[in-house]
């Protein structure tokens, strides 16, 4: 785990989330909400159901814009940019719900994420060239290695549709690596999964931030989140309640009483 306050003091902030705010109607989903996440770390967002978490993450990659607020990304202000865009640039995620191609195989999930980063994509991977051809082999081979990397190199080959659900999820984060982000959103990535399966997503967000990966993690599961976040910010109501260590936040009188309770 990193030293944040030399992280501070050596490297700026991947990150900046600068007042953000964004309502739907009459519903304030967030206000004014502000903080900042350094490289190679893992960021999480918790907080009660309807405080606004997945709500930022689809600012953050693009799905949605705010009604006020910038969010810097090394020296731009990515706020405006297209999800296919900031995907380009490094910014991927996964869904609080799973979101694959049901009928393709894991192989062909995690192949149409690789094609953002392949010259010629699918349509020129049909082609007879030969650099083509190459290209298409490199990118199986690095499709392998991602779902080796999540353990489904066995089940390659297995429509994602058929595959458990705990499963899908591992397939949906080697989809997103593929895309080879600087930065991985995760919307509830252990919602549905046993125990087992939960102990290996906490090491695997380890491996992947120590690939030099930046992880936001939005995760109901505090003993996971406490165990591998460096930081944490604490969404209430759309607003910003409390932002620090595990440590930190797990002693904040405010957040024991809006979310966490006693027992933890
Ligand atoms: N597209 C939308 N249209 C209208 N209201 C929305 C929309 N998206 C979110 N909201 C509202 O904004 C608020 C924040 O929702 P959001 O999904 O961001 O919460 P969340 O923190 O992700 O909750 P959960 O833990 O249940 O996933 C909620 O009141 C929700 O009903
Ligand atoms: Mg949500």
């Amino acid at each position: 785990m990193r030293d944040r306050e030399t992280d501070e003091k050596a490297v700026p902030p991947l990150l900046k989330i600068e007042g953000i705010s964004k309502s739907f109607g009459g519903i304030q989903a967030l206000y004014d909400v502000s903080f900042e996440v350094f490289p190679e770390t893992i960021h999480a967002i918790i907080g009660p159901n309807g405080a606004g978490k997945t709500t930022l993450f689809n600012i953050i990659t693009g799905v949605s814009a705010p009604d006020a607020g910038a969010i810097r990304y090394g020296p731009r202000n990515i706020v405006g940019k297209q999800v296919h865009e900031l995907v380009a640039q490094g910014i991927a995620r996964t869904f609080q719900n799973v979101e694959l191609f049901g009928s393709m195989s894991a192989m062909e999930n995690v192949l149409v994420g690789r094609h953002v980063r392949t010259a010629c994509g699918f349509v020129g991977a049909m082609g007879r060239w030969s650099w083509v051809r190459t290209e298409e082999e490199e990118a199986r081979q690095k499709a392998m290695d991602l779902l080796r990397f999540v353990g489904l190199d066995s089940v390659a080959h297995t429509r994602s549709s058929d595959l458990p659900f705990g499963w899908q999820r591992f397939l949906e984060i080697a989809r997103a690596l593929a895309t080879e982000p600087r930065v991985l959103l995760l919307d509830e990535p252990a919602s549905g999964l046993n125990a087992v399966e939960t102990q290996r997503l906490g090491e695997l967000l380890q491996e992947i931030r120590g690939r030099g990966v930046t992880l936001l993690l939005v995760e109901h599961d505090m003993s996971l989140t406490m165990g591998v976040s460096d930081r944490i910010l604490v969404l209430h109501q759309g607003k910003r309640l409390a932002e620090g260590t595990p440590r930190e936040i797990q002693e904040d009188d405010a957040v024991i009483c809006a979310y966490l309770g006693k027992g933890i």
